[in-house]
């Protein structure tokens, strides 16, 4: 194909000159001005038609969604919205798109309807600015992490691991499922099966990124991660990436510093980043919240909110202390709390994480040494045998953001602590290794990429900042 100039690079482009642009129309005005978009950066680009001198059979279509190459002298504009514009001397159809039938029609639709057409919404405003953030937050993270020597290993998605699945794993088979091979005793015989045992989508890269950590020091995975929780909110997904470090030599103090240098780095990567996109979401997120009552609107702007998160410090405190603050709080006195807070031990809920954030300290916080019955078996154990050095990052508007811990190095507690967890030594002997030869103390997180781009994209729905989303009953495209 002729090369092209993308619309993005057109605005910077010297005038006077001719250019080819591709894109897809988003209007057409008065058969003259066509709004072209290239999904290169949020504005169209203005192509002048002279439609006196067009062929009437080609200007009928132009139509919203049809797809364009246009050539053309670059001018700088006479009117009013756009710096320059493209004085068309030839227009090519590449695509025709019947206007009577395209779903995407140059008007506000609502999210919920985006989401049936999700391999359209790519071409809406809202959703390529989305995934253009998305995209600066996924190179960013790479980057940070580059910056800073780590090594990105690639964790497997088919796992023959299930110590972190809880009963939440999707099966991976290549069984007739009419037709599974038995046992004598009438169990399903996995050693007919691929692998010849039974395997699972991963839920997390973290043993196997410690595998990694001990030996290279500073390691990250990147990667889909799968969890089969019925849990159909707005915060959750069935497919959903994550994002974790695994660090040697490393405790739970310098764990906290680099998930909250991590978080900064981000935010103000896209902020400095996807300065046009973030405007524009700002202005949608303000419009969204006009249908809000008064009481549950934000305070902030969305640009606002991010740079308050840069400037202060996570408030860090433990789970005991903040059991104190909750219990103590006037909605937990006033029973405001679908499930209140009555002692020591109880797991928290997201309504809960969003008090203490969004009402309480009023910044990000970090909760550390949880009771040891709420948190995994790897998590180190404290002194008191009660709590272990786990770590959860809350951020407002989205509870936890990041979970994390020390990891215990330890091999006989780490022994005790699987065996009383019904956890069978024998399948994890790989596991138990790192702490056989040569352990060291270690310690990692895992962020959710998707609530990441939700916080930052002020979207209140994950199911919007994926182009895909996965979740109970819903697995289309
Ligand atoms: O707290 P989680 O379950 O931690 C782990 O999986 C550890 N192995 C991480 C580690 O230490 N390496 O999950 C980590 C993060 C959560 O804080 C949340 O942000 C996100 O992953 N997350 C989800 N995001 C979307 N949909 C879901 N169903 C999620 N479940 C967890
Ligand atoms: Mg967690």
């Amino acid at each position: 194909m002729a090369k092209r100039i993308r619309v993005k690079d057109i605005f910077l482009a010297e005038t006077d000159k001719n250019y080819t642009v591709m894109g897809w129309v988003r209007t057409f005005r008065n058969n003259q001005f066509i709004a072209l978009n290239d999904g290169s950066c949020l504005a169209n680009l203005q192509a002048v038609v002279d439609f006196e001198q067009s062929d009437p059979a080609l200007l009928k279509r132009i139509t919203t969604g049809a797809s364009l190459k246009i050539e053309g002298k670059l001018i700088t504009s006479q009117g009013k919205g756009q710096s320059v514009e493209l004085i068309a001397e030839n227009i090519e159809v590449l695509g025709d798109c019947d206007a009577e039938i395209y779903p995407l029609q140059p008007k506000k639709h609502s999210l919920e309807f985006l989401r049936e057409i999700a391999h359209l919404r790519f071409r809406t405003n809202t959703f390529s600015a989305i995934f253009r953030v998305r995209h600066a937050l996924a190179f960013g993270i790479h980057k940070f992490f580059n910056d800073r020597n780590f090594v990105y290993i690639h964790s497997p998605i088919v796992t023959g691991s299930d110590a972190e699945g809880a009963g939440e794993m999707f099966q991976v088979t290549a069984f007739d499922l009419n037709n599974i091979p038995r046992s004598e005793d009438g169990s399903i015989n996995y050693k007919k099966d691929f692998f010849g045992k039974h395997t699972n989508l991963t839920v997390s890269g973290q043993l196997e990124a410690e595998l990694g950590a001990l030996a290279l020091s500073d390691v990250y995975t990147f990667g889909p991660t799968f969890r089969a929780e019925n849990s159909n909110t707005s915060r959750h997904l069935a497919e959903f990436w994550m994002i974790e470090p695994e660090v040697a030599f490393a405790d739970l103090t310098d764990n906290m510093d680099l998930a909250e240098d991590m978080l900064k780095y981000l935010i103000q990567y896209v902020l400095g980043h996807c300065a046009e996109d973030l405007a524009f979401l700002e202005q949608r997120l303000l419009e969204e919240e006009k249908q809000k009552p008064q009481i549950e609107r934000s305070e902030m702007a969305l640009r606002e909110k991010l740079t308050f998160c840069l400037e202060q410090p996570f408030e860090r405190l433990t789970y005991t202390e903040a059991i104190d603050i909750l219990k103590n709080s006037v909605p937990n006195k006033k029973g405001k709390f679908q499930y209140p807070i009555e002692k020591w031990g109880a797991d928290l809920q997201s309504e809960h994480e969003r008090y203490l954030v969004e009402k309480h300290f009023k910044r990000p916080v970090i909760l550390t040494n949880y009771p040891k019955e709420i948190k995994a078996f790897y998590m180190r154990m404290d002194d008191d045998d009660k709590t272990v050095r786990a770590m959860d990052v809350l951020f407002p508007g989205i509870g936890e953001i990041i979970g994390g811990s020390q990891r215990e190095e330890r091999y006989d507690k780490l022994l005790k602590r699987m065996e009383e967890m019904h956890i069978p030594a024998e399948e994890m002997s790989w596991f138990l290794d790192t702490r056989r030869y040569g352990t060291v103390p270690h310690a990692g997180f895992g962020l959710g990429f998707e609530r990441l781009v939700l916080f930052v994209t002020g979207m209140s729905n994950i199911r919007d900042v994926i182009p895909f989303p996965r979740f109970p009953g819903n697995a289309e495209f």
